[in-house]
C-alpha cells in the first residue's frame, strides 16, 4: 500500500511516500527555522502562511523523489494534532482536497504517536510490553506499549517539555532557536556545578523541568538578576552550564525509565520525538541500560517529518479504516 503523509502541526512542512507502514521512498521536509529564529520562537501566523505557500511544491517533490504517479498513492495519511490549530488547518484541509480529487481514502493520525513508531521503522521485530518515551518540543511522556495503539500513559511534564526547556535555557545563554541542537553542539563539561530535575510528589514517572531551568537562570543571572542585557558568561561557562544542564535533564528521563521499566516488565524501549536527535542522551541510555534493546528512530526521523506520518497511518487504516470529510483538527489529544 503506498501511503502519501502530510505533516504540518507546527513549522515544518512535510510529504513522504512510504510503503507498507516501512519502506521510505521519499521523506521531504521545508523547516521554517530561519523565519521563526528572529522571534525566539514559533510565531504561530507566519507558520500557518508558510505552510500555504510551501505546501504544494513539498507535496510535488515528494511524489517526484518517490518516482510514483498520483494516481498510484492508496491512502493519504495526515497529522491531524496534536499542533498549532492554524498549521493543521492546512494539512488537513489539503489532506482532505487530495483525498477528493484522487478519489482515495485519508486517515488523520496523532503526531505524538508518530514520534513513537519512528523508532519502530527500522523493521526490528517489536519488543512488547516495552516503555514508550516521547521526547519532544510539545510533549514529555512515559508510557507503556502492549501493543501498536494498545498505550498506558505513565507518567508526562506537569510544566515544561524536555525540549521546550533545552530552547529556554539556550536562550539564557543567548542561543539560537531551536535551542536543543545549540546547546548540544556547546555542551562541554566545566567548572559548573551538577543541577537536579524536579521530582513529582504525586507520580514518580512525571517530570517537571522549570525548577531546573530557574536555577540554571539563578546560576546566570544571579538571585535577583533579571535579563535584560546579553548573557555575562564566557563561552567556557556557557559550555559548563549547556552541558550541567543537559545531563540534569537526561539523567532524570534515563533514571525514570529504569524504574518504569523494572515496575512494568518492559522488553525495550522505542524513544522518539526531536530531542532523541541529541547524541548524548543515546549514548546515556546505551551506558545505563546496556542490557536492554533501544530504539531510537534514524536521524532523519527524529524531528517532525511526514514518513514516520505515512508510516503510522497505513496501520491506522488497517485497523480502524478511513476517516471522512467532517475529522477536525485536534491541538489537544490525550493519549
Ligand atoms: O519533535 P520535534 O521536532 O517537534 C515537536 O513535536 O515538538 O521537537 C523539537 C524540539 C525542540 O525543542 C528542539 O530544541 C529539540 O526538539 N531538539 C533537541 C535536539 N534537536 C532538536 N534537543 C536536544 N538536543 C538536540 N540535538
Ligand atoms: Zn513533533
Amino acid at each position: 500500500m503506498i501511503v502519501l503523509g502530510i505533516e504540518t502541526t507546527c513549522d515544518e512542512t512535510a510529504a513522504a511516500v512510504v510503503v507498507d507502514g516501512s519502506t521510505i521512498l521519499s521523506n521531504v521536509v521545508s523547516s521554517q527555522v530561519e523565519i521563526h529564529r528572529k522571534f525566539g520562537g514559533v510565531y504561530p501566523e507566519l507558520a500557518s502562511r508558510n505552510h500555504v505557500e510551501m505546501f504544494p511544491c513539498v507535496l510535488k517533490e515528494a511524489i517526484e523523489i518517490a518516482g510514483i504517479s498520483w494516481k498510484e498513492i492508496d491512502l493519504i495519511s495526515v497529522a491531524k494534532g496534536p499542533g498549532l490549530i492554524g498549521p493543521l488547518m492546512v494539512g488537513l484541509n489539503g489532506a482532505k482536497a487530495l483525498s477528493i480529487s484522487l478519489e482515495k481514502p485519508f486517515v488523520g493520525v496523532n503526531h505524538v504517536e508518530a514520534h513513537l513508531y519512528a523508532a519502530m521503522m527500522t523493521g526490528e521485530p517489536k519488543k512488547f510490553p516495552a516503555l514508550g518515551i516521547v521526547l519532544s518540543g510539545g510533549h514529555t511522556f512515559l508510557i507503556k506499549i502492549y501493543d501498536l495503539f494498545h498505550y498506558e500513559l505513565i507518567g508526562s511534564t506537569v510544566d515544561d517539555a524536555i525540549g521546550e526547556a533545552f530552547d529556554k535555557v539556550a536562550k539564557l545563554l543567548d542561543l539560537p532557536y531551536p535551542g536543543g541542537p545549540e546547546i548540544e553542539k556547546i555542551a562541554k563539561e566545566g567548572n559548573c556545578p551538577p543541577f537536579k530535575a524536579g521530582n513529582v510528589k504525586t507520580n514518580q514517572y512525571s517530570f517537571s523541568f522549570s525548577g531546573l531551568k530557574t536555577n540554571i537562570f539563578y546560576k546566570i543571572y544571579g538571585q535577583n538578576g533579571t535579563k535584560q542585557g546579553p548573557c555575562p558568561l564566557s563561552f567556557e561557562e556557557k559550555q559548563a552550564v549547556a552541558f550541567a544542564f543537559q545531563e540534569a535533564a537526561f539523567t532524570d528521563v534515563i533514571s525514570k525509565a529504569q524504574l518504569a521499566v523494572k515496575q512494568f516488565e518492559c522488553r525495550s524501549i522505542y524513544i522518539g520525538g526531536g530531542v532523541s536527535n541529541n547524541r548524548r542522551l543515546r549514548e546515556l541510555f546505551r551506558l545505563k541500560m546496556p542490557n536492554l534493546p533501544l530504539f531510537f528512530p534514524p536521524f532523519s526521523l527524529t524531528l517532525d517529518n511526514a514518513a514516520m506520518i505515512a508510516g503510522l497511518g497505513f496501520h491506522v487504516y488497517l485497523q480502524k479504516g478511513a476517516d471522512f470529510l467532517d475529522l477536525e483538527p485536534q491541538t489537544r489529544i490525550p493519549l
